[in-house]
């Protein structure tokens, strides 16, 4: 029975399900694609040394100094830079800032499962495009008439890059469209869209601090793009929520970006890590996508990957599995420590004998 109050809106919304957040101590949490390791020490000291009298007083609505601390890290201006809390909102003011037009937008058929949500929320069109037999996205098939493209790079959950060359491919045929990169996972891999910006208007590339700077919990996104698709977002943003960022987030982000030595350092572990894993996962028989990100997509070919997933969980192991069409019998696992990759290792021989 649907409650008389609701809008027509939200009776036909189906939620975006992230994955779970167990409460139980000593999991190996391999399903939500965070950072293994911690903040740098340095965000820890600026969030220490804010967290005071100060919060009593709202923070500057426009983040300023992180977005000259971003614009500095990637050598464009800052009105080129956008901030929100987590890109998760940087994209819904995306879908209706930018891509909320009469005609479809555009995505691979598997991708990340929030666009259709954002299609359902703001009511905009969309098509699925399908990706190739291999799980590469070919930029070819989206030469069609459209209201916009938007696509993770790597994408997710296939962990696999699409060559900057094919996104510059794309942004030359479709000029009358914004075409948006998701780069929540672009520092285990790949090279950033960002250089592309000056050079198309219609190019806008997300980024998240949740995953290479490990600060899921602070919640902090941003786009970069040509300062009009910037002040489309602010537009939004400033008819939503003054303050999406914390002045805790604000000097956090700060000290993130600041501290590079230390994003280096936690992407090259979780790369290498990555590398030892496929490896190792190959040996057991399992075929792995390649991937460019902080997950793997892997299958077993004498194997149900739903009830994989379930053995693993009694296990105390946390995997991702979507009983969605292609991916069916495929799990998505986070790269852990070298421990959490062991255990899932032994668990997985164990399994698999
Ligand atoms: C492709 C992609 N984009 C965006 C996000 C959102 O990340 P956040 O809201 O933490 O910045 C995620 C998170 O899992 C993701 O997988």
């Amino acid at each position: 029975m649907i409650n008389p109050f609701w809008s027509d809106i939200v009776r036909d919304l189906e939620p975006y399900v992230p994955g779970e957040q167990p409460k139980l101590a000593n999991l190996v949490k391999l399903n939500t694609n965070e950072n293994p390791y911690g903040p740098s020490p340095k965000v820890l000291e600026a969030i220490a040394t804010e967290s005071g009298d100060s919060l009593r007083l709202y923070p500057d609505p426009n983040g300023s100094a992180l977005k000259q601390t971003i614009a500095e890290y990637y050598r464009v201006s800052p009105d080129q830079v956008f901030l929100g809390n987590g890109s998760d909102e940087v994209l819904a003011h995306v879908f209706q800032g930018l891509l909320k037009h009469s005609r479809p937008i555009l995505f691979p058929d598997i991708t990340y499962s929030f666009y259709p949500v954002y299609c359902g929320l703001y009511q905009v069109p969309f098509e699925r495009v399908p990706l190739a037999e291999n799980f590469s996205i070919r930029v070819a098939d989206y030469e069609r008439d459209n209201g916009g493209i938007i696509f993770p790079n790597p994408n997710a959950p296939t962990g696999m890059l699409t060559p900057l060359a094919d996104i510059e491919w794309l942004l030359e045929h479709n000029r009358q469209s914004v075409v948006v990169v998701d780069e929540a996972y672009i520092d285990f891999g790949g090279e950033t869209a960002i250089s592309l910006v000056d050079r198309y208007p219609n190019l806008l590339v997300t980024q998240t601090l949740s995953k290479s700077r490990s600060l899921a919990g602070l919640r902090i996104g941003l786009a970069v793009g040509n300062a009009e698709l910037i002040e489309a977002l602010e537009r939004v943003k400033n008819s939503f929520n003054s303050y999406p960022l914390s002045r805790l987030a604000i000097v956090g982000g700060v000290a993130a970006f600041e501290d590079d030595a230390y994003f280096q350092k936690i992407c090259r572990r979780v790369i290498d890590s990555r590398q030892q894993l496929v490896i190792k996962l190959t040996e057991l028989g399992f075929q792995v996508l390649p991937s460019a990100a902080n997950f793997i997509l892997a299958r077993h070919p004498q194997q149900d990957a739903g009830e994989l997933m379930l053995q693993l969980r009694q296990r105390g192991i946390i995997v991702r599995y979507f009983n969605q069409p292609r991916i069916e019998q495929h799990l998505r696992i986070t790269i852990g420590t070298a421990e959490q990759n062991g255990q899932l290792l032994a668990a997985l021989k164990q399994l698999i004998g």
